[in-house]
């Protein structure tokens, strides 16, 4: 806690009932009596803080190293913009409420929060776990980067039950420590399912020379409203701030939440990578989480229109969208356990491959045709040729991710506007 600002000033419970993170989003963390009177947190566009005297500087300087407990009551001073400021310490405390986490660290990407914590556990030897298909960021950095460090990435298919993968990894591993295991669940961009308490247990059994691998969940798609990986057995969640979080389509940042131990390594190798996110994107943060739980329920609502609409369409062949799970598929009890709503994440398959796709995109007139998603405004992309272009071809086929497939982010929008340029879009394939 900074001395810029008072952990609970305004109480974070109301006649003994605790109020939701949607009630304190405006508030929590942030004490205006320190800020001039300000209603909003100022943006703290410094680089460094003015200690007191050198005693106040070596004091705050042992808390932050670690060379000393926490004094009880004893608050973490400000000292550097690398290690925190208060517009980043309002924001971490803020997003802690909606995955009811310890703590949490931000970052200046959502590539920049998965790279430091794999980083932050992994060692030469080890063995990294992982989901497939991930986000194409995420699989590029396990196959080329970690591989230069002696670190194997071992893949596994998402949307099957995990007893039906775990002999084959388990042969993969063999005597080696498993770093992590990251689940990147619904996956990016066939909403393919992993059953997150699955893995948690799996890593128990992956237990390798008093190493336990730990559960890194990107919940981007689905979180924190949707989904909260914590509460089923998940070590670190990881988002890309820059999606939902952010939700304008307007910056770039990404954030780790979990226990305080378990984020220890992270936030302390933030620091000396410098990944952290900067005041100005924590301050722009911090206003797009007082409107998160709206902007994610129109979204979410829309989508089902558009869903439904796309799976009675002639010239759609199939459409990945959890609300369309049924009771028999394999995965549909660990939707039901681990996911609270649908997400707002649609991808589906339009006739006659690559070009039915493009004359699909081209044709878009209201839906931009843009990479990332979770914005304000529904973005379509393609992508085989784009989010998952590096994706060896054979992988790709294996995941779904064929040349017909259209990703679409349902924004905000009238929903039947969106459908509206859907229909006129599908009519050019
Ligand atoms: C699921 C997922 N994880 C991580 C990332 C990377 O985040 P960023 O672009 O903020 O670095 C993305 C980006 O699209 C993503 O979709």
């Amino acid at each position: 806690m900074s001395t810029r600002r008072s952990d609970d000033p305004h109480g974070t419970s109301l006649d003994g009932r605790k109020l939701r993170p949607e009630s304190l989003m405006m508030s929590y963390g942030y004490d205006p009596r320190l800020s001039e009177g300000a209603i909003k947190c100022p943006i703290f566009q410094t680089s460094t803080f003015v200690f007191e005297s050198a005693e106040e500087g070596k004091a705050f300087f042992e808390v932050a190293y670690g060379l000393r407990e926490q004094g009880a009551g004893e608050a973490t001073g400000l000292i550097y913009s690398r290690l925190n400021n208060p517009d980043l310490e309002v924001l971490e405390d803020r997003l802690s409420l909606w995955d009811e986490a310890e703590a949490c660290a931000s970052f200046e990407s959502g590539m920049a929060a998965i790279a430091t914590t794999l980083l932050a556990y992994a060692r030469p030897g080890d063995a990294i776990l992982y989901s497939t298909p991930v986000y194409g960021g995420s699989d590029h950095l396990l196959h080329h980067f970690f591989l230069q460090y002696g670190i194997q990435a071992i893949g596994f298919t998402a949307g099957v039950p995990i007893s039906r993968v775990e002999p084959d990894l388990v042969r993969a591993v063999g005597d080696r420590p498993v770093a992590a295991i990251l689940i990147e669940t619904p996956a990016n961009p066939t909403n393919a399912l992993v059953d997150i308490r699955g893995v948690a247990d799996l890593a128990q059994r992956l237990e390798r020379h008093g190493r336990r691998p730990m559960v890194v969940v990107d919940n981007t798609f689905l979180g924190p409203l949707w989904q909260q990986p914590l509460k089923h057995g998940a070590d670190l969640v990881v988002y890309s701030a820059t999606k939902f979080l952010g939700g304008h389509s307007d910056l770039i940042a990404g954030a780790v939440l979990g226990s305080r131990e378990a984020l220890a390594p992270v936030r302390a190798l933030r620091t000396f990578l410098g990944t952290m996110a900067s005041p100005w994107t924590g301050w722009l943060l911090l206003r797009s989480l007082e409107t998160l739980k709206m902007r994610m329920t129109a979204s979410m609502k829309n989508a089902r229109y558009v869903a439904d609409f796309l799976r009675d369409h002639p010239r759609v062949r199939k459409v990945h969208y959890l609300g369309h799970l049924e009771s028999d598929h394999p995965l549909y009890e660990v939707y039901r356990r681990q996911c609270t709503a649908p997400g707002s994440l649609i991808a589906f398959e339009v006739e006659d491959g690559e070009a039915g796709a493009f004359r699909f995109l081209n044709s878009l007139r209201l839906v931009k045709l843009a990479v990332s998603l979770g914005g304000t405004e529904s973005l379509a992309e393609h992508p085989c040729s784009m989010t998952h272009a590096d994706v060896p071809a054979e992988a790709k086929e294996r995941f779904g991710i064929t040349a017909g497939l259209v990703r679409l982010s349902v924004g905000v929008e009238h929903y039947e506007d969106i459908v509206g340029d859907v229909a006129q879009a599908l009519a050019a394939v």
